[in-house]
């Protein structure tokens, strides 16, 4: 009997709404991303994909409630790079990163763009280095909290001007972007996803792009590279997750709905115009995504161990 509950349960679900957990504030790249995706997943799945901004400790409070969530497909987290270094960066994480879910497949890549204030006294990348190093005490650099993105990206960019100076952590970088647009920090590295409207319309300044070539949205953007630090590269990657033990009938349907939306034309589109795309669906599945999480763990550990950084 209860096989055929079970057997039964999956052919159903979803019965009812499904939570979408965001690990960072409304209104930032991980936000812009969720939403898109839970649109077009709601229309596939036949029931609400509810959005759920749990913010803090740079995406892992999110992770930790997904991760003890009941496993029956009624909420899934979507998490990006942060995920693959936390476990770099909290001693104590109440979850195994990788064995603690049910991996869903991989979504999009975000390239991440070096910005500043709109009267930041810089007009391109080199002077900011300039300015930044003569200046280092008085800098803040936003970010969204230990584990973040923003703060990754920001630890690359110090160690590739040899430079540290504050950072300044919020509950995600659509909070931070409201700061820096009002001028009171200084610097951020954050995604296209958050950056390119601001961008184009001149409120605040940028110095690079992180990706190897520059971006159709952002053509007169030069790369890290074109600046001389081609080991500053950096593309953040966006996942999404079941508790483990989530039934695999359940696990396909949530893929299944998730790749339909990779090909939804709106989401295509408003992606093309935040700077990113869809991953290709040979990357959007459950396996390639936990061959691929792996990978990324042992690669930010060795990263994040060479730049020093103790974990939390
Ligand atoms: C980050 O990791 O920096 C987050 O993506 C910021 C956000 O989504 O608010």
């Amino acid at each position: 009997l209860a096989l055929a509950a079970n057997v039964a349960g999956a052919q159903t679900y979803p019965t009812k709404p499904v939570t979408m957990v965001i690990p960072f504030a409304a209104g930032g790249p991980t936000d812009v991303v969720g939403r898109l995706l839970a649109q077009s997943m709601s229309k596939t799945l036949g029931q609400q994909v509810i959005v759920e901004n749990t913010v803090g400790a740079g995406g892992t409070i999110a992770a930790t409630r997904v991760a003890r969530a009941a496993p029956d497909g009624y909420m899934v987290l979507l998490h990006h790079i942060g995920h693959s270094t936390a476990p770099s960066l909290y001693r104590k994480l109440p979850y195994d990163a990788l064995n603690g879910f049910e991996m869903l497949g991989l979504v999009t890549d975000v390239p991440m763009t070096v910005v500043a204030k709109g009267n930041f006294q810089a007009k391109d990348f080199g002077e900011m280095v300039r300015y930044v190093k003569a200046n280092k005490e008085s800098i803040n650099l936003a970010n969204a909290g230990t584990g973040s993105a923003s703060h990754l990206c920001g630890l690359l960019l110090q160690d590739a001007i040899s430079t540290k100076v504050t950072t300044v952590p919020y509950k995600g970088t659509g909070p931070a972007m409201n700061d820096l647009l009002g001028g009171q920090v200084d610097l951020m590295c954050d995604q296209t996803t958050n950056t390119t409207s601001y961008i184009k319309s001149g409120k605040i300044k940028a110095y690079a792009v992180t990706t190897p070539k520059r971006l159709a949205v952002l053509p007169d953007l030069p790369t890290t590279r074109e600046a001389g630090l081609p080991a500053f590269e950096v593309a953040v990657w966006h996942g999404m997750y079941a508790p483990k033990g989530t039934p695999g009938d359940v696990v396909t349907k949530l893929n299944g709905a998730m790749k339909v939306a990779l090909k939804d034309p709106l989401v295509i589109e408003r992606f093309a115009g935040l700077g990113t795309e869809p991953v290709a669906e040979t990357r959007a599945t459950p396996e390639v995504h936990r061959q691929f999480l792996t990978a990324e763990i042992a690669k930010w550990k060795s990263v994040i161990e060479k730049a020093g950084v103790q974990p939390e």
